[in-house]
């Protein structure tokens, strides 16, 4: 038997985006046919970076180049930027696995569903960069999705909280009105690879949710009292909307939740 938590490592500190797409897919591919157990021979260690090329350089959020969605180059910005958050999105799925050791084997089923996906909406995007004349890693990009990812390594049900349900449902509320202003000028490709990314990103959002909620009750914790205090200490207090609440309930918010966030918004 190989360790799932040794190969999920290997994974990570791959810094080539199609060997880690790849690694991340076949590690899947292995969990599945059962060719993987629990045994490790190291903990985990603390969190540092995850393996990822030289380039993108990374900027503040604000140094991000603006994109112009009707200029080819505008788009191919805006692929670069997804793809982005994509390759993170594969880093932060493996990190859960390779983290969070005591966990129900349904979490890690759900996990290298989630890195599997990540990685193919990785190579959608870069397809499109690549056909279009540029790579991965011609643009700047910030690092907001690993820095939240480190802040949360201490325990899963705030990794869980503030990872998926926060940074990554805002995945979820952004998109279709891209997909919108896609439209407009018909970049049918960019539309598909959207629409694909949107339907996983629902599930993805939805598994943790799941997580989230299994363990605060698990600690006899309130989920919305919780999430509301996580928010408080590692957000301060803010959140981003508007919220796309169609989504969000696709993705197991409840209306009650969908409400808390509106009024964590009014907050501002
Ligand atoms: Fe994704």
């Amino acid at each position: 038997m190989l360790s799932l938590f040794d190969l999920a490592q290997d994974c990570l500190q791959s810094t080539d985006p199609q060997e880690k797409s790849r690694l991340t897919q076949a590690l899947q591919q292995r969990w599945l046919d059962g060719e993987l157990d629990f045994e490790s021979c190291s903990e985990p260690q603390a969190i540092g970076e995850a393996g990822r090329p030289a380039r993108p350089e990374l900027v503040q959020p604000r140094e991000v180049p603006k994109r112009n969605i009707n200029t080819e180059e505008g788009r191919v910005v805006l692929a670069h930027a997804l793809a982005h958050i994509e390759f993170n999105a594969i880093n932060l799925a493996l990190d859960a696995v390779y983290r969070f050791r005591d966990m129900p084997r349904q979490f890690y089923t759900d996990w290298l569903k989630v890195a599997a996906e990540e990685a193919y909406h990785f190579n959608l995007l870069n397809d499109y960069i690549e056909k279009h004349g540029h790579h991965y890693g011609d643009y700047p990009a910030h690092n907001g999705l690993w820095e939240m990812a480190q802040k949360t390594a201490h325990d899963v049900m705030i990794r869980m909280a503030l990872v998926p349900r926060v940074l990554e449902a805002r995945g979820l509320d952004v998109t279709p009105g891209i997909i919108k202003k896609l439209q407009s000028v018909k970049d049918e490709e960019f539309i598909g690879h959207l629409h694909i990314i949107q339907r996983d990103e629902i599930g993805h959002v939805a598994i943790g949710n799941h997580w989230f909620k299994y363990c605060c009750e698990q600690r006899g914790l309130d989920i919305r009292q919780t999430f509301k205090q996580l928010i408080q200490d590692y957000m301060k207090g803010r959140i981003r909307g508007p919220f796309d609440e169609v989504a969000r309930r696709q993705a197991g918010f409840t209306q009650q939740e969908i409400d808390d966030l509106n009024n964590l918004e009014l907050d501002l």
